[in-house]
């Protein structure tokens, strides 16, 4: 069986940090090891449109900075095929026949759903769209017949619940579809980043983020106005580095050569933890250093962002194809689907079963 990827995110904004280490740092490694025959990187418009129907213009612009995002992180368009959700109809034609083999109390009870139901208001008056949104990710992930998913933690939901339609078309209409893995990323930490104002998710809309894009005296800034543990007042007292969002960040990007460049008086996390905990240890240093270590992973990304940016028409085009050729795999997936539930009229030469 072939190895394939397909992941995606929605242009409702820039990308940041949080997305890097949840799913994209992953997928550029995945994307390197050459273990993959095929790889799509979908920009997820038209799911972005199911809660930002009113705002078109939006969505628009976006795709524009989360392909350079893609483009800065490493996602190499000769490796990868990047595309736009909505140049692929096929996509939609997928997600309804998917319709049919979902109920409303399924949907209602997945936990992203839910959660964002609440956290945007829906409660009164959810879009049918964006209800319907797991099924059209279902959609998404089988019309590439992908094996595997990177992407962040909060959707596992979406992935089981993609695994259940595959399940039930599969016995419903015959072995058409495959089933999908979720890759998580393999250092806990970054799983699920903090914003720098310690909650539990960087989100655009708590202003929480450090953003790929942003200038090295914006990083640094928002470093140095960090959350960090609030019972550590005095640098004497001891601290607490669980829940702290300044260890987690070194627990995600800080790599073991990053001491001798940046604090050489310590051999490693382990080390600078521990004096944390006993207390001696003030948060402005540890802030500095975790400047240090995200000033050089975030470097060569920014500048890799500079670069696709002057040569715009070029990301278009990247874009384009990108979106042509995913349009024909999905073209034969659709045409696999239709015929197992026995839809394929005129492949056959008359409508007689
Ligand atoms: N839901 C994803 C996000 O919020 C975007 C997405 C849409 C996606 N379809 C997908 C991710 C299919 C993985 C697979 O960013």
């Amino acid at each position: 069986m072939k190895k394939i990827i397909l992941t995606g995110d929605r242009p409702t904004g820039r990308l940041h940090v949080g997305h890097y280490a949840g799913s994209l740092k992953e997928r550029v490694l995945l994307q390197n090891t050459g273990n993959y025959d095929e790889i799509y990187i979908m920009i997820a418009d038209a799911q972005a449109l199911t809660d930002n129907a009113e705002h078109p213009e939006r969505v628009r612009q976006n795709i524009k900075e989360v392909a350079l995002d893609y483009l800065a992180c490493g996602i190499d368009p000769e490796k990868a095929t990047i595309f736009i959700q909505s140049m692929v109809p096929e996509l939609t034609e997928l997600t309804f026949y998917y319709m049919n083999l979902v109920t409303v109390s399924r949907v209602q009870r997945n936990p992203t759903v839910k959660s964002e139901i609440k956290q945007r208001n829906f409660e009164a008056s959810i879009p049918v769209g964006f209800f319907c949104y797991p099924i059209s990710q279902a959609a998404d992930i089988t019309a590439f017949r992908a094996t595997a998913v990177p992407v962040g933690e909060d959707q596992l939901p979406m992935l089981e619940q993609c695994k259940e339609i595959v399940h039930k078309f599969n016995s419903v209409y015959g072995e058409t579809l495959t089933e999908p893995e979720i890759v998580l990323p393999s250092n806990s930490a970054c799983l699920r980043l903090p914003g720098i104002d310690g909650k539990a998710k960087m989100s655009k809309s708590l202003g929480n983020c450090i953003y790929l894009s942003d200038e090295p005296e914006v990083i640094q800034e928002k470093i140095m106005s960090m959350f960090t543990d609030p019972t550590h007042l005095k640098v004497s007292d001891p601290g607490h580095v669980e829940g702290n969002p300044v260890f987690t960040y070194l627990d995600a990007f800080c790599k073991p050569e990053y001491f001798a460049e940046f604090l050489p008086e310590y051999q490693n996390l382990d080390e600078l933890k521990e004096h944390y905990q006993r207390g001696g240890l003030g948060d402005m240093k540890v802030k500095r250093f975790l400047n240090h270590v995200m000033q050089t992973e975030l470097a060569p990304i920014r500048e890799r962002r500079q670069m696709w940016e002057q040569r715009l028409p070029e990301v278009y085009d990247i874009l384009k194809a990108g979106s042509m050729s995913a349009r024909e795999t999905a073209a034969k997936t659709l045409a696999d689907v239709r015929h197992a539930m026995q839809i394929d009229y005129f492949e056959s030469k008359n409508l007689e079963m």
